[in-house]
């Protein structure tokens, strides 16, 4: 199916196409009515969301049928931040780690932006010994990767890992940074950054208009002290609630409320 047609799919029609998934958004290949086996990966999708369901429709229908060919254990998860305030994706992503980690017994995690379809079925959805970043060519970038350190789009990361480097960060409100803090805590930890061989991991981005993004002045300032903040900022600093919990037939759904930006740095944004 191209985009296009992706574009005009009505969220009924790819219920009824998918009415092999469990609750939840889940599948196992244990469940597999011709040939059930025992999966190898357990992964749990987290994806940041909030006010993109045209997106999430078009992803779902995408990603639920290549998940299940790759004969994962996986449930996908839509991490939703609650209420009006700026978004915050790091604090998101996060939150929505931990209650999947608590909940499951998933030891693997691909943190997934809303807007991007993988292209091809090879590109695994599992947890090589090394973080491993997914999404290294996305066609609005020309298929090329930007730059090294870029972990954004698509990550897939170990949970015992993902504590190790305190997951994200939480200070990055507004558009952009917080996967390039990311960069810098998995070199800064001792880890590194893997890729899946380039022409496997491509990815086609839904189009759309950009959030705002945080003003460069923040942005740096937080991008240079980024090695040595890791272990003070992230989840072992994290103040969230889970406002809810609803196993939808595509997704559990978890609404988020991750509070508001400081002042300093709404007065400091708006210059
Ligand atoms: C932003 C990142 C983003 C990247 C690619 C950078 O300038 O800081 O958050 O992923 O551009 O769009
Ligand atoms: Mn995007």
């Amino acid at each position: 199916m191209d985009v296009e047609t992706l574009e005009r799919l009505q969220l009924g029609d790819v219920l009824e196409q998918l009415k092999w998934v469990s609750p939840g958004g889940r599948w196992s290949p244990t469940q597999d009515p011709d040939s059930p086996c025992l999966p190898r990966h357990k992964v749990a999708v987290v994806l940041p969301y909030r006010d993109r369901l045209h997106h999430l429709v078009i992803l779902l229908s995408w990603l639920h049928p290549i998940l299940r060919r790759q004969q994962l254990e996986y449930t996908v998860y839509v991490a939703e931040q609650a209420g009006n305030a700026t978004f915050n994706k790091g604090s998101i992503m996060n939150a929505g780690f931990l209650e999947a980690w608590q909940r499951s017994d998933a030891t693997c995690f691909v943190f997934h932006d809303v807007d991007l379809l993988p292209e091809d079925d090879r590109n695994m959805y599992s947890c090589p010994p090394q973080p491993r970043h997914l999404s290294v060519g996305v066609d609005t970038l020309g298929y090329k990767l930007p730059y090294f350190l870029l972990v954004g789009g698509v990550l897939s990361v170990r949970g015992d890992q993902f504590l190790q480097l305190n997951g994200y960060s939480n200070m990055y409100w507004g558009w952009g940074g917080e996967d390039d803090d990311m960069g810098y805590r998995i070199k800064q930890s001792g880890l590194s950054i893997t890729r899946p061989p380039y022409h496997l991991a491509k990815y086609t981005m839904i189009r759309h208009l950009k959030r705002r993004p945080l003003t460069w002045k923040v942005r740096g300032k937080l991008l240079r002290t980024s090695g040595r903040r890791y272990r003070l900022d992230g989840l072992n600093t994290l103040h969230y609630s889970l406002l809810a919990l609803h196993r939808h037939p595509l997704f559990t759904h978890l609404l988020l409320d991750v509070g508001t930006p400081p002042e300093n740095l709404v007065k400091l944004d708006a210059h």
